[in-house]
């Protein structure tokens, strides 16, 4: 029998490499939302955290090869039949195939744990993006949602939210504040960009 309730929300697939949090506070998020849900949870790392979570909450899951995603179109044809309104990276490492970007013009979104540009581009992800932060004694930082476009963290930005830091600010309290501000706000901005 179809369920036609769940049918007729809005889809949202989450990409996430690592481990997840972000993918399954979204995912909680929306659970009870009546027009949207997260459908799938896909990963390119079998034995990450977050498909292990994912797969806990059953939550669809899907693992991918590298050269599913770049050298056929095995993954891209999966997500064709799913027929998301969103593409979420939720701590994804891999870059966006132009087949995709052609395919979901300005629907795949990205966070990023800076305030982009700084701190951004290919190799800058979680803890050395922090590192390098607290290197430069920044006074600020914040977290950066954006479109994906073909460059590393370069498509158009969607919102970016600030925090202060302290003079004694460590790589663990750097690491909290900013997944706090993930926490709250990722999944709100998702819910303005589907419409
Ligand atoms: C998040 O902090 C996200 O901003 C970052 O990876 C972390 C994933 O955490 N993304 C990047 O650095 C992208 N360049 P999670 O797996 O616990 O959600």
């Amino acid at each position: 029998m179809k369920d036609s309730k769940s049918n007729s929300k809005k889809k949202i697939i989450i990409f996430a490499s690592g481990n997840g949090t972000n993918a399954i506070n979204i995912y909680h998020y929306f659970r009870d939302h009546k027009e949207i849900e997260v459908s799938h949870v896909i990963s390119n790392n079998k034995k990450s955290r977050v498909l292990r979570r994912a797969h806990d909450l059953k939550i669809k899951c899907i693992h991918f090869d590298k050269e599913d995603l770049y050298e056929t179109n095995a993954l891209l044809e999966v997500i064709q039949d799913i027929q998301p309104n969103l593409i979420v990276l939720a701590g994804f490492l891999l870059k966006i195939p132009s087949s995709f970007l052609a395919e979901f013009p300005n629907r795949i979104v990205n966070i990023h744990p800076s305030l982009l540009p700084k701190y951004g581009g290919e190799g800058m992800y979680g803890e050395r993006v922090f590192k390098k932060i607290l290197k430069h004694r920044e006074k600020e930082s914040g977290i950066t949602i954006h479109y994906v476009n073909q460059n590393y963290d370069e498509g158009e930005i969607i919102a970016q939210y600030k925090v202060d830091l302290e003079d004694n600010e460590n790589l663990s309290s750097l690491e909290d504040k900013i997944h706090a501000l993930e926490y709250e706000y990722y999944p709100k901005v998702i819910e303005r960009v589907i419409g």
